[in-house]
């Protein structure tokens, strides 16, 4: 397929966001812009993303996302050849509005339109970043999501085994806010983590289970009788003790994750790489860790730049220009979906 220009729209969760990117006649991706506007200061006082507030901000800004990207693309929107647009999974008020705004544009532009499924967006980027071949193993962690997957195509992605009831970014968000730091909880761990050492004893889940599934709600729990065990005995929660906790806590992430992805490496057969990708990838603590278990396994390693690790648009028009090139459009009669398994 020759060159193509495709726009992407992102706002399935707190970031309201728009990229430009381009797929060249080889398959090779590049970003032509990416803009992210950020609504941590909206939720901050609420300790979490406020669904409504989040939609209502995303209504508010995702054309001025749009114009930006434009903008700084040099492009006017009939120089794109299609708009692609996170349809699912994601808080619904939030992905109405990038949906609504999409078939807009590709109403009024004569535009294909093209509904994305947010995760394969994550599990796609090693693709726009590194160039990365079919079939690769992919852990996908991010704030609402882990899981191990064999990327087989760009629309086959097999489910190797993942978290059986929170996600990762949960438990740092969650565990953030126990230890009153602020949102969202992964950066504000890993940088305490990065001052502590790790002395507080903390369980790994199913560790001593087979196979891949994981589990990460006890661990917050753990957290949470931890600190209540030191303000008892401190009269509160001495700077210290907070910073061993964090990095106590990121440990056993780590733990967990790289048994487990020991376990997906063997399970996965003949893969070009491990990828990871998700909010969580951005962490430098288990990046480190998950490219050791790569390199024991003698399997390439990669990862996406921590920000387009985190939530992006980049990542929606790649995937966008992924199903272009494979002659898969929808219409306006595209449907935002809350849940949308791969
Ligand atoms: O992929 P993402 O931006 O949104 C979802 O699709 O969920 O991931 C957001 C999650 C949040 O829970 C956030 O705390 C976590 O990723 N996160 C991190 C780091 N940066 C973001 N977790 C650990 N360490 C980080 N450096
Ligand atoms: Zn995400």
């Amino acid at each position: 397929m020759a060159e193509t220009t495709i726009l992407g729209l992102e706002s399935s969760c707190d970031d309201t966001a728009a990229a430009i990117v381009r797929r060249a006649a080889d398959g090779t991706g590049a970003i032509v812009s990416n803009i992210v506007l950020r609504q941590d200061d909206l939720h901050a006082s609420f300790g979490g993303i406020v669904p409504e507030i989040a939609a209502r901000a995303h209504a508010e800004k995702i054309d001025l996302a749009v114009e930006a990207a434009l903008e700084r693309a040099g492009l006017g929107l009939r120089d794109c050849d299609a708009i692609a647009v996170t349809a699912g999974p994601g808080l619904i008020g939030g992905v109405l509005a990038g949906v609504m705004c999409a078939k807009g544009l590709s109403a009024a532009a004569g535009l294909p339109l093209i509904g994305v499924n947010h995760l394969a967006g994550h599990a796609l980027t090693p693709r726009l970043t590194d160039g990365l071949a079919f079939p690769y193993l992919m852990l996908l962690v991010s704030g609402g999501h882990c899981q191990f997957l064999r990327v087989e195509a760009a629309d086959r992605f097999v489910r190797l085994g993942g978290t059986i009831d929170d996600a990762p970014g949960e438990a740092f968000d969650k565990v953030a806010r126990l230890l009153a730091l602020p949102q969202p909880g992964g950066p504000s761990v890993e940088a305490e983590a990065a001052a502590g050492t790790e002395t507080i004893r903390l369980p790994r889940p199913l560790l001593d289970r087979p196979g891949c599934d994981m589990s990460f709600s006890g661990l917050k729990t753990a957290v949470l009788r931890a600190r209540d065990a030191a303000v008892a005995t401190h009269g509160g929660l001495p700077r210290g003790v907070r910073r061993d906790l964090c990095a106590s806590f990121q440990a056993a992430v780590r733990d967990v994750l790289t048994e487990k992805s020991r376990r997906a490496l063997a399970l996965s057969g003949d893969v070009t790489a491990f990828a990871v990708a998700g909010g969580v990838a951005a962490n430098g603590t288990l990046r480190a860790a998950l490219e050791a278990v790569a390199k024991e396994a003698g399997c390439p390693f990669v990862a996406p730049p921590p920000d387009l690790c985190t939530d992006n648009a980049a990542m929606i028009a790649w995937a966008g220009a992924e199903r272009l090139a494979a002659g898969q459009v929808d219409d306006l009669t595209l449907a935002a979906r809350p849940r949308w398994p791969l």
